[in-house]
């Protein structure tokens, strides 16, 4: 890349590319960050300076920068077969294969999948087939009560003309994507406030962060305390009139928040009580983050839908999945049923090529392996930093890590808006990027720092990590004392 390349670059970036949640007004007299390759866990911009990616992109690039000519070419191969077909109607070998493929690798009779464009969709279709569930389960009853007696048609049609399930409950803090049935189900009050009023009624209940609870409350106690709160939502928005639980297996937003013992088992159970679908959100978690093709099968979640994206084709493609078991699919199985539902490019062929490569490269990477075998490395090499005065917790599982910084570590008290406001925006975040490090400085909960490297590191990118973050952190902590 030549200078005068790289300042044309710059003017077109500031005069023509609006970026996502970016504050553009900061770019007038700085440099928009222009990443222009990769390669392993490492990225260059266009200056020539190289960076460990710590974040894996956005908690997606799974196998790392270093597959572009294999995936390239299972893309070109698609491309010269047939470059696109819809999933409307029809079906198409890649689609096919790939749904086929994605069956075989989710836990339990997760067997049916549907494809969108990634991981807002995901979410938005979840939340739209649970609502279409009840109503298509409810049909499939009347239907089939018009070969019964009498008395148990009139029955079982008053049981299913109940007023329509379509309310949603979700964990505070949790980020679930933008479109607006997604960002109503997001509980991040930042991010929804724009747009509000929001869809429908979506309540949202305490997620499992432990460290800012009680001293003293057991594991078991944290998890009597959110079980009960979970089912006095449901009770209080009426139970009838809810459709979906939507929760990831360990929350992102406020730093991996990883559950507590028992309690997938007792939302589980409380769901089947109250015979709502479980959706579990696996959009960072699925494709090996957590050392498992899915989190359900790591924390044996046994939801009724998943949502997944990002790892999928490792973000090499721009597709998305939701995920449902054959109980959910059996309500839309009559002749004159359907999930009344699509998207253009929902399985478009290429995409389902190059995600398909991306898990044969999984498999023969033995990428899950390689996480499980090294989270116990990474954490330990992390705890390092746990000696900086402003490092109050590290948390996490797999390759999915948070650090919670803190005002005082024996108080665990967090800092003010102001005081994030100057050590996030106005320190962390360019002092890491000067040391040659993305990753994430996150206060849409308490402060963290979010680690997420690509699955394919090893100790010498948790060394690198570590040693650039305790340098930034140390001198973090000094700024905040002066
Ligand atoms: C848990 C979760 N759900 C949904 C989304 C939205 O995905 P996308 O950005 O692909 O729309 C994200 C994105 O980070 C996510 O982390």
């Amino acid at each position: 890349m030549t200078a005068i390349e790289s300042i044309d670059l710059q003017r077109a970036a500031k005069e023509h590319l609006w970026m996502h949640f970016t504050r553009m007004g900061d770019f007038g007299t700085a440099d928009v960050p222009i990443i222009v390759r990769g390669d392993g866990c490492h990225l260059e911009d266009s200056n020539g300076r190289r960076y460990i990616d710590a974040l894996a992109g956005l908690f997606s690039v799974n196998i790392g920068y270093s597959y572009g000519d294999e995936i390239g070419q299972a893309a070109h191969e698609q491309m010269r077969e047939l470059p696109f077909y819809t999933n409307w109607s029809y079906a198409h070998p890649r689609a096919i294969e790939l749904a086929s493929e994605v069956a075989s690798l989710a836990p339990g009779d997760l067997n049916r999948v549907f494809f969108c464009s990634g991981g807002s969709e995901a979410v938005e279709s979840a939340w739209k087939l649970a609502r279409q569930y009840y109503q298509a389960r409810g049909g499939k009853a009347i239907r089939a009560a018009l070969t019964e007696p009498a008395t148990r048609h009139d029955e079982l049609v008053a049981s299913t003309h109940t007023s329509p399930r379509y309310k949603a409950i979700a964990r505070h803090i949790a980020y679930h994507g933008t479109t607006l049935g997604a960002l109503s189900i997001n509980g991040i009050p930042a991010i929804r406030a724009p747009f509000e009023p929001l869809l429908a009624e979506v309540r949202h209940v305490s997620n499992t962060n432990r460290y800012h609870r009680p001293t003293g409350e057991t594991e078991a106690e944290f998890t009597e305390f959110l079980l009960a709160e979970l089912e006095q939502a449901i009770v209080a928005m009426g139970p009838e009139t809810v459709c979906l639980v939507h929760m990831e297996p360990v929350q992102n937003a406020g730093g991996c928040f990883t559950p507590p013992e028992g309690y997938w088992r007792g939302v589980r159970e409380i769901c089947d009580r109250y015979d709502i679908l479980l959706s579990a959100d696996e959009v960072i978690t699925a494709f090996g983050r957590l050392g498992y093709w899915f989190g359900s099968e790591r924390y044996d979640i046994r939801p009724d839908i998943v949502t997944s994206a990002k790892g999928l084709s490792s973000s090499y493609a721009a597709i998305g999945a939701v995920i449902a078991t054959d109980k959910v699919m059996e309500a839309f199985m009559d002749e004159t049923s359907m999930f009344s539902h699509g998207i253009t490019f929902g399985g478009h062929p290429v995409m389902c090529a190059i995600a398909l490569k991306n898990i044969e490269i999984m498999k023969r990477e033995r990428i899950l392996e390689h996480v499980r075998e090294n989270e116990d490395a990474f954490r330990s090499t992390l705890a390092q930093l746990l000696d900086i005065p402003i490092v109050g917790d590290l948390r996490g599982t797999g390759y999915f890590w948070a650090i919670e910084l803190v005002k005082d570590k024996e108080t665990r008290e967090t800092f003010s808006d102001e005081e994030c406001e100057r050590l996030l925006r106005g320190y962390l975040s360019t002092a890491l990027w000067d040391a040659g490090m993305i990753c994430r400085a996150d206060d849409r909960g308490d402060p963290v720092i979010q680690i997420s490297p690509p699955l394919v590191a090893g100790q010498a990118e948790f060394d690198e990590i570590t040693s650039i973050l305790g340098d930034v952190l140390s001198e973090g902590a000094k700024l905040m004392r002066s």
